[in-house]
């Protein structure tokens, strides 16, 4: 089969074209390195370095494929706060030209990486699908936009469209600045610096997190599902165990601050996790890495550590 990936040198990106190429798969990157290097390329892709807001060049990399991956994104929610337009540049056109361009070329198929921050405030902790939907920031509607455009284009020409609502990825190759710098390599550098690990609040804020390589099985899968027709199939990506900071902490290790009170309560919502009933009956995924296992791998001592320590605003994941 032939795949195209958006975003394909990004973290959740670059590991799924290595498991792609990985399945003996012809792989097309379309990325214009501008949250990532080039060194994240698998050499066995083909890698165009160009931007989904080029719809000409979006347009070249489609043709032929049999499904696209479109993981590209300015996946950084201050960004947005700041740049509003220039982020619904990528996040929103960018998410158009993939749309227009797979109906042009005939793909059948487009996987939407969205996220768990369309949600919003809710009333209780485990998001399900149909709660209505109350993004808070530019990022998160803006990947709410996404999803319906995915879900105009399913009407009106047939495209078969997964939008995936990930939740708190992590991984080898997490982001170690931004706003998804999880609270994980956060810490770990505060460790490494011999720097005390400083947890907003009393640290019993949880939320659910989703091993990359299950993030990147649910791609898998949302490529090839008998997805139903004509509508935009939205899923929960994410686990229902919840995992607090402290925990996290803990796993890390080192000594803890408490910032009291903490700054972000009024912002922050306290649990987070997902229902992913729904994937599993329509995709047949569940996660299968409990995050107490993935944490301790990534945040052994072993692990790479970033150099630069963050601010805290940089730990904050949607
Ligand atoms: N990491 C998470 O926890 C998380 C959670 C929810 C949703 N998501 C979504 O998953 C996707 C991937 O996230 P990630 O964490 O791998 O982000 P990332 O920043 O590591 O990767 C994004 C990739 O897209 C590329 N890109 C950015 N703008 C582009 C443009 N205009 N044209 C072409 N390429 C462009 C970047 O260079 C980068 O390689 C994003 O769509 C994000 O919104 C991620």
């Amino acid at each position: 089969m032939r795949y195209l990936v958006t975003g394909g040198c990004g973290f959740i990106g670059s590991t799924l074209v290595d498991r792609l190429v990985e399945l003996g798969h012809d792989v097309v990157v379309l990325d214009n390195l501008s949250t990532s290097e080039g060194d994240r390329a698998n050499p066995a892709a083909t890698l165009i370095e160009a931007s989904i807001t080029d719809l000409d060049a979006v347009r070249d990399a489609t043709r032929g494929a049999d499904c696209v991956f479109h993981t590209a994104a300015w996946a950084r929610i201050p960004r947005s706060i700041e740049d509003p337009v220039g982020t619904h540049q990528v996040n929103v056109n960018g998410t158009l030209n993939v749309l227009q361009a797979a109906r042009e070329n005939g793909v059948p198929r487009v996987v939407y990486s969205s996220s768990s921050s369309v949600y919003g405030d809710q009333p209780t902790h485990v998001m399900r699908e149909d709660m209505p939907l109350q993004p808070r920031s530019p990022y998160a509607l803006q990947k709410l936009m996404g999803e319906q455009y995915g879900a105009m284009f399913a009407r009106l020409f047939g495209l078969r469209v997964a939008s995936l609502r990930y939740f708190n990825v992590y991984g080898p190759r997490q982001a170690t600045q931004g706003a998804y710098v999880l609270v994980i390599p956060h810490f770990m550098r505060l460790r490494d610096a011999g720097k005390p690990l400083t947890v907003y609040g009393d640290g019993e804020q949880t939320r659910g997190y989703t091993h990359v390589s299950d993030v990147v099985r649910a791609n898998l899968l949302a490529a090839t599902a008998d997805l139903p027709p004509g509508e935009n199939v939205a899923l929960n990506i994410g686990p229902q165990e919840e995992t607090s900071v402290n925990e996290i902490a803990a796993i890390v290790g080192g000594e803890v601050q408490h910032v009291v009170p903490n700054p972000r309560g009024e912002f922050e919502e306290l649990r987070k996790s997902a229902d992913y009933s729904k994937a599993k009956a329509l995709i047949g995924w569940e996660p299968l890495i409990p995050a107490s296992v993935g944490i301790r791998q990534i945040a052994a001592p072993h692990s790479v550590i970033p150099t630069k320590v963050g601010t805290q605003e940089e730990s904050v994941t949607p």
